[in-house]
């Protein structure tokens, strides 16, 4: 299998740059750019081959039969890999959380399916314990939601398509990608939290230490992906103003949180920010 003619022939790398204007943050001097890793690929958008790649080129080598994830009914990262296994033809495996779940419960997942994905759908309980069935047991695992050493040395190529700038913003889930791209940088990252995972972080920060990396949970709007009028709101004047898509589970938040920063005096004038999309379905 041939990454590179992967990446050559069908991701948009390196992703493009745009600078967003505003009088709010140019009356300081400030300017905002952002990192359009949404523009990768429309599937595997954003964050996610930056997160797979190391992984799939790890299964290159021909020791394992297949690649197996964990993740919800909605997972970005599932529905990226199941796609990356589709074009690549590697055969994938999602263990999905519910077991009221199948196939035809929503349409991300009948779509992982038509891409040739199996899916396992597993109680709460025995999903918490993220047993690889036996049939499995030499696939190559990616841990849920596609955090790993592996997706943490990803953001090196990130990072090196990275003009120099005084701060970074970026969205944490799992943290991989923040970390990842905190690990490969000497610029301040600002990781803004998009649920109550504080303490995972900080386990894995200890896996994994950085010490230019500062948390933020002011803008988890009491849940993970609880919607909240204001956010939608917000997403929706930002996609008409600036005309880049964002969602309010990650990238709204992740805005939302950048232009809060910027209103209370968080940044100093004349900076330059560079604001990571990860991209992100809905
Ligand atoms: C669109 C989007 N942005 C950000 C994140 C958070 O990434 P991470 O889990 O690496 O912190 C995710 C989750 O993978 C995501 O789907």
């Amino acid at each position: 299998m041939d990454i590179t003619n992967f990446e050559f022939n069908a991701l948009n790398l390196p992703s493009p740059m745009e600078e967003i204007f505003d009088e709010c943050w140019n009356s300081k001097g400030i300017q905002v750019f952002v990192k359009r890793d949404d523009h990768i690929h429309p599937i595997i958008s954003g964050n996610k081959w930056r997160k797979l790649k190391n992984y799939i080129q790890t299964f290159s080598l021909n020791e394992h039969s297949g690649i197996l994830s964990f993740g919800g009914a909605y997972s970005n990262h599932l529905f990226a890999l199941a796609f990356a296994g589709h074009a690549l033809g590697i055969p994938t495996v999602g263990i999905v959380r519910g077991e009221e779940l199948n196939v035809s419960s929503n349409p991300y997942l009948k779509q992982i399916n038509e891409w040739g994905m199996k899916l396992h759908f597993e109680t709460r309980t025995r999903y918490r314990e993220k047993k690889i069935p036996l049939e499995y047991e030499n696939y190559l695992c990616i841990p849920e939601g596609g955090y790993g050493p592996q997706a943490i040395d990803g953001m090196n190529t990130l990072v090196n398509e990275l003009p120099s700038c005084d701060a970074i913003y970026c969205a944490m889930g799992t943290g991989a990608t923040a970390i990842g791209i905190a690990r490969f940088s000497n610029v301040p990252v600002t990781g803004i939290l998009t649920l109550n995972n504080q303490a995972e972080i900080e386990d894995h920060l200890n896996d994994f230490p950085t010490n230019n990396l500062t948390l933020d949970d002011n803008y988890i709007f009491g849940k993970y992906a609880k919607s909240n009028t204001d956010l939608e709101l917000f997403c929706k004047e930002f996609n008409e103003k600036h005309q880049i898509p964002i969602e309010p589970i990650y990238t709204g938040r992740l805005f939302y949180a950048l232009i809060d920063h910027i209103k209370n005096g968080h940044i100093a004038p004349d900076s330059k920010l560079v604001a990571i999309h990860t991209g992100g379905i809905k």
